[in-house]
């Protein structure tokens, strides 16, 4: 298929279009968060840009997004990602892969191509667990893979809980979890996604599909010493949380980097009561640790875990280690990326060290992923990017894949 001049005006006025929702100008990146006005408003654009293209909008039990063509029904392909970002994000990491589902209906309809069973655009909710800590949760929520109990009482930094997130957004909070009805209904699972490193800018290929996602997970690593005054405090005589917090960075980089392939990463520290001028009593610091196997990731976490505690016994401070969220290394599927190959013709296959809902999927149906070319490299930041051109290639192979995956040849 070639690109039209629409294909290409249409991801992209797509994307322009909520360029500044969520952005924050003065440092820099893109926020939307579950819920929050930047969310809510790229909601509002979901559904607005499915009416546009005579779509049934739906709101799961899970507060995922749907817009189906012509209804929903069994056996759908379905395609999509997520509105969400991480704080200070980058533009595409999700709205790619909405933004390109959108235009390749549009397309689609343009060639006066007709599904023979349902097609669905999804976005699913708070893919980055940037607000209640726990990732791919409409996904996750959905598949039964996120307890609902659990997942009711998580608390945003504000002390709010899901269950009353979900709620003020006029869903009912005892609905969330487990959805066979909705995921029984998907056939196929097609992600595109922004890819999240530079494999692609450095083959000089627009377009790649993915074939295995790192094990990944998130633990929260709670400090407890004893506050006190800065200057009155004798060197030795301190329980400063802060010491053993340190040692946790420099652990998860020392140990990920003895296996091949792991990443590690404290992203996060929270000292309390967080003063200059103040020993901490207390600092939460969260640990995001991947690799190729589960196994590779408990080891890695144990490891580091073993070198925190060491920290904290030395430093006369308390060790407390929570695992917030674990998502298993997953191979996509391999007969489905097979045709999406066939499909859109000979392109790079790159294992991801991002997770996505497609890896939540994966488990339950046949599921593939696509990426489009990130001439920066960068990811979860605002220096993320893709190029126009290989946004509206991305978009028109995403257009024939679905074309293949719902038309009429399918056997
Ligand atoms: C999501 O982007 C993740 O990999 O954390
Ligand atoms: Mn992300
Ligand atoms: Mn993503």
């Amino acid at each position: 298929m070639t690109n039209s001049a629409s294909d290409l005006s249409d991801i992209n006025r797509l994307l322009g279009a909520i360029d500044d929702v969520g952005r924050d100008r003065a440092n820099g990146g893109w926020s939307r968060h579950l819920f929050d006005g930047a969310e809510r408003e790229l909601r509002t654009w979901f559904t607005e840009e499915a009416g546009r293209r005579g779509l049934a909008v739906e709101t799961d039990r899970n507060a995922n997004l749907w817009a189906w063509w012509p209804e929903p029904g069994p056996d759908a392909v379905v395609t999509g990602s997520h509105l969400d970002s991480v704080p200070g994000g980058g533009p595409y990491d999700g709205p790619l892969g909405i933004a390109a589902a959108f235009a390749a209906v549009g397309r689609l309809r343009e060639r006066g191509f007709v599904p023979e069973r349902p097609l669905a655009i999804v976005a699913f909710a708070e893919e980055e667990g940037t607000r209640f800590g726990l990732p791919c949760l409409g996904s996750g929520l959905m598949t039964g893979s996120i307890n609902a109990d659990l997942a009711r009482r998580a608390r945003d930094s504000e002390g709010t809980t899901l269950a009353d997130a979900v709620a003020a957004a006029g869903l009912a909070p005892s609905e969330l979890g487990a959805d066979p009805q909705t995921l029984g209904r998907i056939g196929r699972f097609v992600e595109l996604h922004v890819e999240q490193g530079r494999a692609l800018a450095d083959r000089d290929r627009p377009l790649a599909i993915a074939g295995s996602i790192l094990g990944h997970g998130r633990w929260r690593f709670g400090f407890r010493g004893q506050g006190n005054h800065a200057g009155a405090t004798g060197m030795d005589d301190r329980s400063d949380p802060a010491l053993p917090a340190a040692e946790l960075v420099l652990a998860a980089r020392r140990i990920a980097k003895s296996v091949p392939g792991a990443r590690a990463t404290v992203g996060r520290l929270h000292p309390r009561p967080g003063g200059t001028n103040v020993i901490a009593s207390a600092v939460d610091a969260w640990l995001d640790a991947r690799a190729a196997t589960d196994t590779q990731v408990r080891g890695l976490v144990e490891q580091i875990s073993a070198a925190a505690e060491h920290a904290a016994a030395e430093e006369g401070c308390s060790l407390d280690v929570v695992e917030e969220s674990f998502a298993e290394a997953v191979h996509l599927d391999s007969a489905l990326s097979w045709r999406l190959g066939a499909t859109i013709g000979d392109v790079p296959r790159l294992d991801s060290g991002a997770g996505h809902d497609a890896g939540v999927l994966c488990g339950h149906v046949p599921t593939a992923m696509m990426f489009v070319r990130n001439p920066t490299g960068v990811s979860h930041s605002p220096e993320e990017w893709a190029e126009p051109d290989d946004r509206a290639a991305g978009a028109a192979a995403l257009a024939d894949v679905l074309a293949e995956l719902a038309g009429p040849t399918e056997v």
